[in-house]
């Protein structure tokens, strides 16, 4: 190899290589991280014209192509760890995990088998176990990291679905779908993750075999009318793969009532998922682990550390009640996964995932679980489910606030109450709004809909984040609509 070898080894050219270049990176995200502002505004025209490719034949090196991701990339990144960055369920993270993603991307081990991650798949394995302890299913290790919710939704439904053909005597694995695919019924609430849809398509079933139940007052799902439509299923001959239940919906952080839905289901003898892609991060919870009991009569549980969990995306688990599931997605390999190998007892993760080259996400979870230590993790994720009941009171208190729904887990959906207005003109002034903030630079603000209410959303997860930076938000979110309502949005 010349001197310019590009790859990371021992040699002592590769080793002063990959210090130069994370030294670089590490001082560039530092004085990104010293950045005041949480976005530098620029619009999608702005930065499509500014982000040009510059592959050349020779190569730039990695000192100029490091400046130039910092030019082009970081620069105009947004600081999700900024207290005014609070659209989404989109997590500020550990130092920690920052840490393990130098270990994981250095190692660059793979999960798909033992030989490609010896002490990865025993740290995973070991982190399965603990997980399954804490939802308070049986001793085993029925359960993988996964990419995060969308996928570990994706694996519940299938297996789902492979378990209610297999119950009749017919492998979907071996022969795929058979029958009248239209009969085929899958239940959630009109709040669930839309990835229930998409994964019900993807698998063949179409996004109408999802029968949406109603949502109480707080986004919950409503039993009457599960029960309601299950029997209306019945009535016209359609069979129940699933029910999907949701452990805090994406807006609102509903919690659909566990216990209840699982007793039904289990009468019914119908495979329960519940996605706890949000509310799993209660597992670690002082003050709120209640919310989720129920969660241990589940078929299959949804976990996503990349959002309460606070860890570099991705990161996310599934886990399954019964192990004997996880023969209907098997496959050998005999390059990974042999007979030889399975006899021996080598724990080869590839046949209990969907994908075969599979980071080691779980170092994240198991480094965060060690530094922080349950007290530390538990204080940080219960921090923003207090801090948005706190929120919910001060927004309450605002005349020209309006609180669109109680919190339940850490969010808080709310508007702007103009004095004079239409609900069209009330909804077209939120979303500006919250477009109009982002355009700033000052704060990223969720828009979203809640009942038929288009409302302002912020998702509190942050747990450096207090009542007077959201008061300074709210404040930002007064000025600017006075400004619209004075400006251009009256004419
Ligand atoms: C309730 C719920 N489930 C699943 C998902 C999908 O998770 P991911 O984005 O990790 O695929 C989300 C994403 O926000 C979610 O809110």
């Amino acid at each position: 190899m010349s001197d310019n070898n590009p790859i990371l080894s021992g040699s002592a050219q590769s080793v002063a290589a990959y210090q130069d270049a994370i030294e670089q990176s590490s001082q560039a995200v530092i004085d990104w991280l010293k950045q005041p502002e949480m976005y530098q505004g620029k619009t999608v025209d702005q930065l499509r014209e500014r982000i040009q490719l510059n592959f050349t034949s020779e190569g730039l090196g990695n000192q100029a192509a490091i400046a130039r991701a910092v030019e082009y990339f970081l620069k105009d990144s947004l600081s999700v760890h900024h207290a005014q960055c609070v659209a989404h369920l989109h997590c500020p993270s550990l130092v920690i995990s920052q840490a393990a993603e130098v270990l994981i991307n250095a190692t660059n081990q793979s999960m798909d088998s033992w030989d490609q991650s010896p002490s990865a798949t025993i740290i995973e394995v070991k982190l399965i176990q603990w997980l399954r302890e804490q939802v308070g299913y049986s001793a085993g290790d029925a359960g993988v990291f996964t990419s995060g919710g969308t996928q570990s939704n994706l694996m519940g439904l299938m297996l789902a679905r492979d378990a209610f053909f297999a119950r009749q005597g017919h492998s979907v694995q071996l022969q795929g779908l058979t029958g009248d695919l239209s009969k085929i019924k899958v239940f959630c609430s009109e709040s669930a993750h839309f990835s229930v849809q998409k994964n019900m398509a993807l698998m063949g079933l179409g996004y109408q075999s999802v029968i949406q139940v109603k949502t109480d007052a707080f986004s919950r799902m409503d039993l009457a009318d599960l029960k309601a439509k299950l029997a209306q299923a019945k009535a016209k001959g359609e069979q129940v793969m699933a029910i999907v239940a949701t452990v805090g919906t994406t807006d609102a952080g509903a919690i659909d009532p566990l216990v209840e839905i699982t007793t039904l289901a289990t009468q019914e003898n119908i495979w329960v998922h519940v996605d706890a892609a949000w509310g799993g991060a209660l597992l670690l919870s002082e003050k709120y682990r209640h919310y989720l009991n129920g969660l241990e009569c589940a078929d299959s549980v949804t976990l996503d550390f990349h959002k309460q969990f606070f860890q570099t995306i991705s990161c996310g688990a599934f886990l399954l009640k019964d192990a004997r599931h996880f023969e209907l997605m098997r496959y050998q390999a005999a390059y990974l996964n042999s007979d030889f190998d399975e006899e021996q007892g080598v724990p080869n993760l590839v046949s209990k995932s969907l994908q075969t080259t599979r980071r080691f996400d779980a170092l994240k979870l198991w480094m965060g679980l060690e530094a922080l230590g349950k007290k530390q993790y538990a204080d940080i994720i219960d921090n923003g489910v207090t801090l948005s009941q706190d929120v919910a009171e001060y927004v309450s208190a605002q005349p020209h606030l309006e609180l669109v729904m109680q919190p339940q887990l850490a969010s808080v959906l709310f508007r702007f109450r103009p004095e004079s207005g239409d609900s069209a003109f009330v909804a077209l002034l939120n979303q500006r709004i919250g477009d109009v903030l982002l355009a700033f630079g000052s704060a990223n603000v969720g828009v979203t809909e809640a009942d038929g209410i288009t409302c302002l959303k912020m998702t509190l997860l942050n747990p450096t984040v207090c009542l007077e930076d959201v008061k300074i938000l709210l404040a930002s979110v007064k000025d600017t609509a006075e400004i619209l309502l004075n400006a251009e949005f009256q004419s």
